[in-house]
């Protein structure tokens, strides 16, 4: 089953592009914003473990403070929607079960019947320190980042993806480090202003065949 065309993919994904300057007069529709968000809850992660949480920050003046703390940059005020990816920072064993009972209680299978898949995974982040805990989650992030991104080009909505902030700062006004979560990357989502240069720019990438490498029989 095809839902849109190769053309339509690949034109949509030509259209969108990191969105310099929104236009903060203009807002996302209430049904588009909660396709996006399920976007986000939809994504892939390693196990399924999903490893994050996404702070959806609306309030004007945390999102002024956040300006501050991210080199200046207005998208973060002016986007209609700011989304900062955060993830665990001590994935343990709980949060392992956690899922694991999700499963069950989704599937319908006892929670028994999950035991060698759970123990793989406890085993998995048991063998991790807590540097590449972190650093695991956050490749985790990025997949759901992505996905966003995507979705919002194929919906014809505006988005900025960004690390161009102070995690560290985030998580201080944020409070973030009370809830053990770590700021890792921020999409700003929304509409185009009309004023930004940047989005009649060719894009730049390499030649696919410089990209693409096919492994032949
Ligand atoms: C993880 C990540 C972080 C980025 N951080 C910023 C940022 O802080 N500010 C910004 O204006 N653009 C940021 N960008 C946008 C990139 O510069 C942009 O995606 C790249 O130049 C390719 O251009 P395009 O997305 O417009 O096609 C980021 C992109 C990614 C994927």
């Amino acid at each position: 089953m095809s839902t849109i065309t190769p053309k339509q993919l690949v034109g949509q994904l030509e259209w969108r592009y990191a969105t310099k300057q929104f236009d903060p007069s203009r807002k996302i529709s209430p049904e588009n914003w909660s396709a996006l968000e399920d976007s986000l809850v939809l994504s892939a992660s390693s196990f399924g473990l999903q490893p994050w949480k996404f702070v959806i920050v609306e309030d004007p003046a945390i999102r002024e403070k956040l300006v501050a703390a991210s080199w200046g940059q207005r998208q973060i005020a002016d986007a209609a929607h700011l989304v900062v990816f955060t993830v665990k920072k001590n994935l343990n064993e709980q949060d392992v079960l956690d899922f694991v009972n999700r499963i069950a209680e989704v599937r319908g299978v006892p929670v028994e019947s999950l035991k060698a898949y759970s123990d793989i995974m406890v085993g998995f982040v048991k063998n991790l320190d807590a540097p590449a805990r972190i650093a695991w989650a956050a490749k985790q992030a990025y997949i759901a980042l992505g996905t966003l991104l995507t979705s919002a080009a194929v919906l014809g909505i505006d988005a900025c993806p960004m690390e161009g902030f102070d995690p560290a700062k985030y998580n201080e006004i944020l409070g973030l480090d009370a809830q053990g979560l770590s700021a890792v990357v921020v999409a700003t989502v929304g509409y185009r202003a009309a004023t930004d240069k940047y989005a009649g720019l060719k894009k730049v990438r390499f030649a696919r065949e410089d990209v693409i490498v096919t492994v032949q029989a």
